[in-house]
């Protein structure tokens, strides 16, 4: 088996195609890695972990906002959208993570989050000093109530995290947030807000940011200046461009505006929309002429299931010719249960994984019962699957440790106002953040020189980097072998369905020049097309692929 011991060479900084194909790591900086033991991680802590990410040989980081917030959405509740909350960091500390992250060769995209600001954000507190119909109140959306007095909400909208979309200020009037009350939605069709976020583009662009991942893309622009509908009729309504808060057409006409800011940088700055609309419409997201690459979640929403895994490959790559842009593949992120643990749930009638992921941690993770060891395996060859694919993968931080979801967290240090804001419907997305251990035991598992701000679990520390470092079976190594192999075998986008070897429980594609992947979705070994091993996500079973394992392959 051919294990990589040198580094290959990180790609050209200059290339301005490098997204196309490239394995971005996600951060979420509060819970990666604590340079100054205050329990919560932070720029000088990614520093500290450049040399572990450069071994990982990933081509980008992607970090979850760091911006000052008061954490009502762990940081999607930006105060100030051109600065480093200071428990994270400072501009400078930016500028010299940037300056270590380019010289390891490793690109760094930030997250934008415009649908929506911070209620401490100086424009919302301004919009409350502000008399109802000023200029201050026009940046977001503001109306007055309804019934007596207008006490009543103006519609009967629920927010995406559960209770009212509408909250009401002291003067009477109400705003809107389609997030938590904390997160007043921007108005995009003010100039004001249009030429805000374009400067800000710009500020981080000029600090050498190479992209940016856009934060909920498709709800920017609404139509909210008709006689408003209730929430049923609003659900009626079809997503076909023309609906009047998600996925409008003229959103577009945003993301055209900031194609050109981003075309003003060489090479390019790049952008990769997270836009839950219908996939025939994603196209628009990924256009050139728009933000570029949109992310596709079918394969994270998907069962570990042959089928489903071969129909979502098929119809994404078809998609993203058809916009000139490359797909993207996700299994974990900071949103959704850890797919070594979705994996390992036994399948329910009628539910996805991804569903009944949420289904067991509402039981506190002992209904259904978890098969962590199935789920690993599953996970481990899904994942050398999605890196053998063409387009870009998203590995979010824990997943190279084969970190399982924190099923319980106690309620009293849970953070996540999915939480608080449907309580018993949603337990929220805490178990995946819970901050990562880089070591074996000591205070926070080397996540900092103190405590972590959500309390890990004792079975931790034998995910650990360092218990992992040296295994040659470990998830890490195989992982950073994977990698490795990736940047020396991608080449085109092609993928060829090798039909002879597929069934409903194996799949196996080349891209073309030699590289060949086969997956087994079911539980009894199969044999394996000629050709030289070069890694397998388990050991081979006599020669043959065992069950939930994938194999990469050097065609003969
Ligand atoms: C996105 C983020 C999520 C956040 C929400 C509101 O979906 O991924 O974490 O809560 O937007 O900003």
């Amino acid at each position: 088996m051919t294990s990589p011991s040198v580094l290959s060479a990180p790609p050209s900084t200059r290339d301005p195609e490098w997204w196309r194909q490239a394995a971005v790591y996600q951060i979420y900086p509060r819970s990666f890695a604590d340079g100054n033991g205050d329990g919560v991680g932070d720029l000088a802590g990614i520093v500290s972990r450049i040399p572990y990410l450069r071994e990982l040989q990933v081509d980008a980081v992607w970090l979850s906002p760091f911006y000052p917030s008061a954490l009502a959405d762990g940081g999607y509740d930006v105060d100030d959208y051109r600065n480093v909350d200071p428990r994270i960091g400072t501009l400078a500390e930016f500028d010299d993570m940037v300056a270590h992250l380019h010289a390891a060769g490793i690109r760094i995209v930030v997250d934008i989050v415009p649908n929506h600001s911070s209620d401490r954000h100086e424009w919302f507190r301004a919009a409350l000093a502000s008399p109802a119909g000023s200029s201050e109140r026009a940046r977001y959306i503001f109306r007055d109530g309804k019934g007596e007095n207008g006490a009543l909400p103006p519609t009967d909208w629920t927010s995406i995290f559960g209770g009212p979309a509408w909250t009401r200020v002291p003067d009477g009037q109400w705003y809107l947030h389609n997030f938590a009350p904390e997160q007043p939605d921007f108005d995009w069709s003010n100039e004001e807000v249009r030429a805000d976020f374009r400067e800000t583009l710009r500020f981080w662009s000029d600090r050498g940011v190479d992209g940016f991942r856009i934060d909920v893309a498709h709800g920017l622009a609404k139509d909210l200046g008709r006689e408003l509908p209730s929430q049923a009729e609003l659900d009626a309504l079809p997503k076909d461009g023309s609906h009047p808060m998600w996925d409008r057409d003229d959103v577009h006409e945003i993301y055209a505006e900031w194609r050109e800011v981003f075309d003003g940088y060489d090479p390019p700055r790049t952008a990769v929309a997270e836009a839950w609309v219908e996939a025939d419409r994603r196209a628009r997201y990924a256009s050139s002429e728009g933000l570029g690459q949109a992310f596709n979640f079918d394969l994270l929403e998907a069962d570990f299931d042959a089928d489903q895994f071969r129909e979502i490959v098929s119809f994404n790559l078809a998609l993203a010719a058809e916009s000139g842009s490359s797909t993207t593949w996700v299994f974990s992120n900071h949103d959704v249960v850890r797919h070594a643990t979705r994996y390992g749930l036994p399948p329910r009638a009628g539910r996805t994984e991804a569903k009944q992921g949420k289904q067991w941690l509402l039981s506190g993770g002992t209904e259904p019962q978890l098969d962590a060891g199935l789920g690993l395996r599953r996970a481990r060859a899904a994942t050398l699957f999605e890196l053998a694919l063409p387009g870009s993968a998203y590995i979010y931080q824990g997943e190279e440790l084969g970190l399982h979801e924190v099923a319980d967290v106690p309620d009293q240090a849970r953070q996540d106002p999915t939480f608080f804001r449907s309580p018993g419907v949603d337990v929220g997305r805490d178990g995946c953040r819970v901050p990562l251990p880089w070591a074996s035991g000591g205070p926070s598992f080397g996540f900092g020189a103190n405590g972590a701000h959500l309390p890990q679990p004792a079975w931790f520390g034998e995910y650990s980097a360092e218990a992992q470092e040296g295994d040659p079976g470990s998830t890490l190594t195989l992982y950073r072998n994977a990698l490795a192999l990736r940047r020396e075998l991608q080449s085109g986008e092609e993928l060829e369905w090798l039909d002879d070897a597929c069934n409903g429980e194996v799949l196996a594609f080349t891209r073309t020049n030699g590289w060949v992947n086969v997956t087994n979705f079911g539980s009894t070994p199969v044999d394996l097309p000629a050709g030289e091993v070069l890694l397998t996500s388990a050991p081979l079973d006599g020669g043959r692929l065992p069950g939930a394992a994938t194999a990469w392959l050097r065609a003969a």
